[in-house]
């Protein structure tokens, strides 16, 4: 972040390439420390086989276990696109590979993990059997990717592609909101979860991770919702065509990236401490997340309704009047209207972070010390 600074204020002449601000949104990294970055990813690699070969190597769990490795190698190796540019290449170039990796870890392969990272989870629980989680991956794997990667192709639409990548982007892309409404499904199956028998051993099931399959469910919700719903609305070319770079743009990202990404890294470090913690530990720190869940969804929820949605609409409806250059003018975000909106986002970011996130910081906390207290005694 320093070298952005520095980048951004012309103090490093020449190198600002490799140590400053590259100037592209999402990749804005210099390129050493994006060289240092992909090293990383390549250990968390490493770290995650590391973790799982004596799974591999039994017999029972090898297939799945090698879909989970297969899964986790694509997030480091779509994003060795982000090294197919350098500071003078072509805009039209730049943007393909940079969406290649935006979009397709976001829209493909983090989906498709996720798949696979849930499936375990439900299997390891003894919730599910192998059978019925490995024909899950494998479903969803043909359904994300099939649409997912042609699909990249939706941010390709007016950044100097030919007509092909509109037409393909737009039917691909549309097709993504499918696995995304089984997702949701899936989420609905959650909630009978809690009140029925499981698969495998016929009984009762008791659920000690009831809120890693709430954040779950808010997973789902927000996948329909966020990505769904609001990322389907500025998809078709012409909507795009005016809407590119509006307020709805950020209303799509929010909703997708907290509600699915977010809640998702949340639904796994709460399954984490519950996983470590004994039942009386748990029940300490059970409160906090209990809060934090309602905290962090009313919060996004009231984001969405009282600012980014209204304020996209308002802007949408200005560029079709006035062009496209009024509805990013001060002219237009000036206005009192734009200007009370933008309060009105207050209350929703305020119950995010208070009610939200303060909460599961210190349920964070506390874990870490009832476990290291519990390894004591
Ligand atoms: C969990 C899944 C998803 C996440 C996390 C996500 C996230 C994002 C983010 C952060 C952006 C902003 C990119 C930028 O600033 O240039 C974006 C743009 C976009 N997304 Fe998604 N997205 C998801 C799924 C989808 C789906 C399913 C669709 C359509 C069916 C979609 C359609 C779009 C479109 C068309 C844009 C470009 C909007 C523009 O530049 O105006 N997204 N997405
Ligand atoms: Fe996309």
């Amino acid at each position: 972040m320093f070298g952005e600074l520095l980048g951004i204020n012309n103090l490093l002449e020449n190198s600002w390439f490799w140590f400053g601000h590259q100037g592209w949104e999402y990749l804005d990294l210099g390129r050493f420390w994006q060289i240092l970055l992909a090293i990383g990813l390549v250990f968390w690699l490493f770290l995650l086989f590391r973790s799982i070969l004596p799974a591999m190597k039994s017999k029972k769990d090898s297939e799945i276990t090698s879909l989970f490795l297969y899964a986790a190698i694509a997030i480091p190796l779509f994003y060795l696109p982000a090294f197919f540019f350098n500071g003078s290449t072509h805009y039209s170039v730049v943007d393909t590979w940079r969406f290649w990796i935006i979009h397709l870890w976001v829209e493909g392969f983090f989906e498709l993990f996720v798949t696979v990272m849930v499936a375990i989870i439900f299997y390891k629980l003894g919730i599910i059997r192998q059978i019925t989680a490995l024909r899950v991956v494998y479903l969803d794997a043909i359904l994300y990717l099939s649409g997912g990667i042609v699909g990249t192709a939706h941010h390709w639409y007016w950044i100097g592609h030919s007509n092909a990548s509109i037409a393909l982007g737009a039917i691909f892309s549309a097709m993504e909101v499918v696995p995304l409404t089984l997702l949701t499904l899936d989420a609905w199956d959650f909630i009978k979860l809690s009140n029925s028998d499981c698969e495998t051993c016929g009984k009762k099931v008791s659920v000690p991770h009831k809120w890693t399959f709430y954040f779950l469910m808010a997973v789902g919700f927000w996948n329909f919702v966020g990505a769904g719903v609001f990322g389907f609305l500025i998809n078709m070319p012409i909507i795009s065509y005016f809407e590119v770079g509006t307020i709805l743009t950020p209303n799509h990202g929010h909703a997708a990236m907290m509600g699915v990404f977010g809640m998702l890294a949340l639904a796994l470090a709460i399954f984490a401490f519950r996983q470590v913690l004994n039942d009386k530990a748990w029940e300490s720190i059970e409160k906090y997340i209990r809060v934090s869940f309602w905290g962090l969804n009313l919060g996004l929820v009231l984001m969405v309704i009282s600012n980014l949605f209204p304020v996209g609409v308002l802007q949408l409806l200005d560029v079709i009047n006035n062009g496209y250059w009024h509805a990013r003018s001060p002219e237009f975000l000036n206005q009192n209207i734009i200007r009370t909106l933008e309060w009105a986002r207050l209350p929703g970011d305020m119950v995010f972070i208070v009610i939200g996130c303060l909460p599961l910081v210190i349920a964070s906390l506390k874990s870490y010390m009832l476990l290291i207290r519990q390894k004591a005694n």
